[in-house]
């Protein structure tokens, strides 16, 4: 493990289409696909449900690390740990899947093992001449339909072999019935024993009847559907008691944990109420906040305050309380302490010709906000965190 020097700018959260994946995209007829216009020979991108507004334009920006790293020193990022982007392997059979994600897995370990090496000015390698690199990553699962859980297994212990990948990147679907299907447990114990971040990411969002009929382009999926997708997967893992039964799970939540934290007293409040879940849980729901990771994709201070706040106070609810009282500053630093920095590259690039995009800089700009956070805590939040939490 190489020991940090100096204060890192890590990006958690950005993601890509190696050329393995866009090649498939490109051979298909229906979603998920990239398709080319005629006659200028731009490509789009179809991946949601009925996508909206004829697909959103893609480029090398997902499958050129050289335009990942271009991305990075304009931002001063120093370190990113890259996922696939959705749909990952959700709509293949299970031995294409299994093949896909072998291969792509390679694929990755190498982007990242042949990626720049830190400066040594920011980094000292270890006594073992490990040497901190600019890219890491989450690997992939074959989780689709019909997979034996022997494979999935397998496919973990494959992943502990690659020495840059760090975590794995999962949608909701798990097997076809959702993350909270009993058949997963034996997965997320060997997820939980390998010491791999689980990075939950939403595609599917929510029922597209819930948007009306008017154009409003991307902005209702991915504003509200997604963040309430992953509300919804990670308050059926609550329920289904993953957390009680695999408490070393690191859960990283992507866009801040969506709407969870807002709701994570009403969820506690309707399962005290509830006949048959009222004794379920080992804990109050609340709890199971605190050991969630969040990115801090969420564009605002007051909402990352907030978040954290939520985080923070989760140990005065556990059946035999960590911490009490605690004041609200104590909350809000705890809880930095599992926020970490994101893009979502290269998805939201700005509307006009920019040096930096917005959604990096109001990112940065919301972290150097919040209030009652320290410059220790910011430090974490921009990478600090990271850097423990993958073991850079
Ligand atoms: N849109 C997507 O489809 N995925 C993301 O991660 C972000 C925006
Ligand atoms: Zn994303």
């Amino acid at each position: 493990m190489a020991n940090v020097a100096r204060k890192l700018l890590v990006d958690i959260h950005s993601h890509v289409y190696l050329p393995r994946y866009a090649a498939l995209l490109r051979s298909r007829s229906t979603a998920p696909r990239i398709k080319t216009l005629a006659p200028s020979g731009e490509e789009r991108l179809l991946i949601l449900d009925n996508e909206p507004s004829g697909g959103r334009p893609v480029g090398p920006q997902y499958w050129d690390r050289d335009e990942k790293l271009k991305f990075m020193n304009q931002h001063g990022i120093d370190v990113t740990v890259v996922s696939t982007a959705n749909p990952w392997l959700d709509f293949l059979g299970p031995s294409e899947a299994i093949e896909l994600a072998e291969k792509l897995n390679e694929d990755l370990e190498e982007y990242c093992a042949t990626s720049p090496v830190i400066p040594a000015s920011k980094s000292t390698p270890d006594p073992s001449g490990d040497t901190l690199r600019r890219i890491y990553a989450f690997g992939l699962l074959p989780l689709v339909p019909g997979i034996p859980s022997d494979a999935l297994i397998e496919s973990i212990s494959k992943i502990r072999t690659l020495p840059h990948v760090r975590g794995i990147i999962l949608g909701t679907q798990g097997l076809g019935k959702g993350l909270d299907d009993p058949q997963l447990d034996s997965l997320w114990a060997a997820i939980s024993d390998a010491g791999l971040v689980v990075f939950l990411h939403p595609h599917y969002g929510v029922d597209s009847n819930a948007w009306g009929e008017k154009d409003n382009g991307h902005v209702l999926p991915l504003a509200l559907g997604f963040p309430f997708e992953t509300t919804v997967a990670t308050t059926r893992l609550i329920l289904a008691g993953v957390l009680d039964r695999h408490p070393a799970l690191k859960l990283l939540l992507a866009h801040s944990g969506g709407a969870l934290p807002a709701l994570s007293s009403r969820l506690s409040s309707c399962i005290t109420h509830d006949p048959v879940v009222a004794s379920r849980l080992k804990h109050d729901a609340r709890h199971y906040l605190g050991k969630l990771y969040l990115d801090a994709v969420a564009y605002g201070p007051e909402e990352l305050g907030f978040a954290s706040d939520v985080i923070g106070r989760a140990g005065s609810y556990s059946a035999s309380p960590e911490v009490l009282p605690m004041t609200l500053e104590e909350k809000r630093s705890k809880g930095a302490k599992q926020m970490l920095f994101g893009t979502d590259h290269p998805f939201f690039p700005p509307l006009s010709t920019q040096e930096k995009w917005q959604s990096v800089t109001e990112n940065l700009k919301a972290i150097n906000e919040v209030q009652g956070w320290s410059e220790q805590d910011r430090d974490g939040v921009r990478g600090g965190n990271a850097v423990r939490l993958f073991g850079l």
